[in-house]
């Protein structure tokens, strides 16, 4: 606390990221990154000699060849995408740019937790809707008057995804403010509502490079949508900051969105990860909820503590993520690594659910 900081600083309850400790030969399962390499074309482009040549110049404001390799993608125009330093700087821009009315925007209890912090700084009153008791979330309870919406799909920590045809009525129905459907975690075996944008003008999509992509230290991220939503995020972006995305970040961006054969090979891979680690949990005892993500929501069987078992696998040098939050603190979520660091991280678990110190 200092007397120099203004009002609202003293007011904020910052968002708090999953831990990134400097500790050798640690597995890494709590946050959601994904243990594969980006696209190979990235470890080119950062070592030609004109890539660090070239940073004396400002990179394009625009990011243009980003953009048209995203629309490309994703069969949108160019003026249909918005690109940012990491989707958390997209939502930032939502927030400020599509959310902030005077009517309270709603979002699920269990979500994205960064959505209440970017309600708090840009003093966005919100309604919470609790998920069911399965987790599970429905729309027909998102009808109130609202300054605009916004969940993830999938959702997070949960990892449980809504169809298509599950989603499309509330577009339908929400014709007055904003719908964001945050995709971070898409790519994994959900459906993008990318698809519905020429149909909904209230529709404004999210979507990442760090999860699917492997660029999570590259920092980006994109909103897909109609050019009207675009535009508005694009005044605020020139408002503040014009230059979100340097010159290797949108060359590294634009490479890794162009390898399809790459990104699809890793992201089955993830998917068949996931699925037997799902299945050998479920052996262990452990309640697993069905992940279209790349990470599993897990709760341990009887005799193990959530809380414990995550500190007993840091202690193993296996690092998981535990939310001491109610309702989901019985839970943990575990990113899938590679068949080896999931390999690790079970043996742990088996070597405690046998060991004396597990009931
Ligand atoms: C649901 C969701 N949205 C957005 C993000 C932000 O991702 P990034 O800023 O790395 O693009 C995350 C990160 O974990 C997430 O879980």
């Amino acid at each position: 606390m200092s007397s120099y900081w203004s009002p609202l600083v003293h007011s904020l309850n910052p968002y708090i990221p999953g831990e990134q400790p400097k500790v050798d030969g640690l597995i890494k399962l709590n946050t959601n990154e994904n243990p594969y390499p980006p696209a190979p074309g990235v470890a080119q482009l950062l070592q030609r000699p004109e890539t660090a040549e070239r940073l004396r110049l400002y990179p394009d404001p625009n990011s243009q060849s980003l953009k048209d390799a995203i629309a490309d993608y994703h069969q949108l125009t160019p003026d249909q995408v918005f690109t940012g330093n990491g989707s958390d700087d997209v939502l930032a821009m939502a927030f400020m740019g599509l959310l902030k009315h005077s009517r309270p925007i709603i979002f699920p209890d269990i979500t994205y937790s960064f959505y209440p912090v970017y309600c708090q700084l840009f003093g966005i009153e919100y309604q919470q809707i609790p998920l069911g008791d399965d987790f599970s979330l429905t729309l027909d309870d998102y009808s109130a008057d609202n300054g605009g919406i916004i969940f993830a799909n999938p959702n997070a920590p949960t990892g449980l995804a809504l169809t298509l045809e599950q989603l499309e009525p509330l577009l339908q129905r929400n014709t007055g403010s904003v719908v964001v459907v945050d995709e971070a975690y898409v790519d994994f075996g959900a459906e993008s509502a990318v698809a519905l944008i020429d149909r909904f003008p209230n529709l404004l999509v999210v979507q990442t490079l760090s999860k699917s992509r492997s660029l999570a230290g590259m920092r980006l991220g994109f909103a897909a949508g109609q050019a009207h939503l675009i535009e508005a995020l694009n005044r605020v972006k020139n408002s503040f900051n014009p230059y979100p995305i340097d010159r290797i970040a949108e060359a590294a961006g634009r490479i890794a969105i162009q390898d399809e054969a790459y990104f699809s090979s890793c992201c089955q891979k993830i998917m068949s990860t996931r699925q037997a680690t799902s299945d050998a949990l479920i052996e262990l005892g452990f309640e697993v909820l069905p992940s279209k993500t790349n990470f599993l929501f897990a709760r341990p069987p009887v005799g193990l503590e959530a809380a414990q078992l995550s500190e007993r696998l840091r202690q193993d040098k296996v690092l998981i993520r535990y939310f001491n939050r109610p309702r989901i603190d019985g839970y943990l979520r575990i990113s899938i690594g590679t068949d080896a660091d999931m390999a690790v991280m079970l043996n742990f678990v088996r070597g405690y659910l046998s060991g004396p110190s597990a009931d």
